[in-house]
C-alpha cells in the first residue's frame, strides 16, 4: 500500500506529572523527555511500521531534523518535508500524569506554514487511485482536501484535534473517517456510539467509518456491516499515540485487504502496546511485535 501522509511533526516535550496542573497552579514536574511526536509523524511512523510504502509531507523549522531523521529511520519517505528556514518546527507541551492519561498544548509553528505551493508541488505527484492521509494539525486542510478529492486521490481524515471549520470542509471525497466520540459528536452529531455512527453514516453516505471508544473499544462500518473489538487490557504508561498507532494501523490493515474484524484487532493490539509505553512515536511497536502481542493474548 502506497500512501501519502499530508501531516503535522512536532517537537513534544513530555512532562511527568503527579496530576494535570490546574489554573493558579505552580507544580513540579518528575520529568521532563523529549519525543518525536506531531498526529501526522506519528501516522506515518505507524503505517511504516505496519509495512505500508508512506511519503509523509509537512513542514519543519531548522530546529525539526531529529524529526525528519526519526521519519527516515523508520522507513517513511521524506522527499517532501520541507525546512523553512525562518519558522519554528511545531512542538507539544504534553502532561503525563500517574495513570498514564496526558494532555496537550500545541505549537504550530512550521506546521501552520503549509501553503499553496507546497501543496500543489506535493499533489502533482500523486494521481488517481493514490491514497492520502489527514489529520487536523497543518494549514491548508480545505485546499489539500478539494485538490485531492478532485485528482480521485483516495481520502482517509482524522479530523483530529477537532475544530470548529472542519465540518464546512469538501467532506464528501472522504473515504475513511476515522474519529474518536469527540470527533464524531462534531461530525455526526451528539448521542450514543450508535446514534452518532447512525448520524455519520447519514451525513456521509458513501463513506467508511471508524469510530474509537477509548476503553469501549472501537466499531467499524464498512458500507455494510458494523464490527466491533474491545480493547486488549494492558497497563496503561501514556496514551499519547495511541490514537495515532490505531489509524497507521487500521489503514494499513485495509490497504492489504484484511477483513474489516482483522483490521480492527490488528489496530487495537497496536494501539495497546503504544499505551503501555512512554512517548509517542517512539512507543508505536513494528508489525511483528503487534504480531507476538497477538499470538500470546490469543493464549491467555
Ligand atoms: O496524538 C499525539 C500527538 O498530538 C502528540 O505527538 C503531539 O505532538 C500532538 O500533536
Amino acid at each position: 500500500m502506497k500512501i501519502l501522509n499530508f501531516g503535522s511533526l512536532n517537537l513534544d516535550f513530555t512532562y511527568t506529572v503527579p496530576h494535570f496542573v490546574q489554573p493558579g497552579e505552580t507544580l513540579s514536574a518528575d520529568k521532563l523527555q523529549t519525543f518525536p511526536g506531531g498526529k501526522g509523524l506519528n501516522q506515518s511512523i505507524a503505517l511504516s511500521r505496519a509495512g505500508a510504502e508512506v511519503f509523509h509531507a509537512g513542514c519543519i523549522g531548522p530546529d525539526g531534523e531529529m524529526l525528519r531523521r526519526q521519519l527516515m529511520d523508520a522507513g517513511a519517505d521524506v522527499r517532501f518535508v520541507k525546512t523553512l528556514p525562518d519558522a519554528r518546527t511545531g512542538h507539544a507541551i504534553i502532561q503525563v500524569d500517574a495513570a498514564g492519561q496526558n494532555c496537550i498544548l500545541l505549537y504550530g509553528g512550521a506546521n501552520r506554514m503549509v501553503d499553496s505551493g507546497l501543496i500543489g508541488e506535493v499533489l502533482s505527484h500523486f494521481g488517481p487511485g493514490d491514497w492520502l492521509l489527514l489529520q487536523n494539525e497543518i494549514s491548508g486542510m480545505e485546499e489539500i482536501l478539494r485538490t485531492a478529492g478532485e485528482k480521485g486521490m483516495r481520502i482517509a481524515l482524522n479530523p483530529s484535534p477537532i475544530t470548529a471549520d472542519i465540518p464546512h470542509f469538501p467532506l464528501d471525497n472522504v473515504e475513511y473517517f476515522l474519529v474518536n466520540e469527540v470527533e464524531g459528536a462534531a461530525l455526526g452529531g451528539k448521542g450514543s456510539p450508535e446514534q452518532m455512527l447512525e448520524g455519520l453514516k447519514r451525513r456521509f453516505p458513501r463513506a467508511k467509518i471508524v469510530l474509537t471508544l477509548g476503553k469501549e473499544g472501537a466499531c467499524y462500518f464498512d458500507g455494510e456491516q458494523t464490527f466491533f473489538q474491545p480493547i486488549f487490557p494492558v497497563k496503561a504508561v501514556d496514551t499519547t499515540a495511541a490514537g495515532d498507532t490505531f489509524t497507521g494501523y487500521f489503514l494499513t490493515a485495509i490497504g492489504e485487504g484484511l477483513s474489516g474484524q482483522e483490521a480492527l484487532k490488528l489496530a487495537s493490539a497496536a494501539s495497546a502496546i503504544a499505551v503501555s509505553r512512554m512517548g509517542a512515536s517512539s512507543s508505536i511497536p513494528s508489525r511483528e511485535e503487534t504480531g507476538r502481542f497477538l499470538a500470546a493474548a490469543k493464549t491467555r
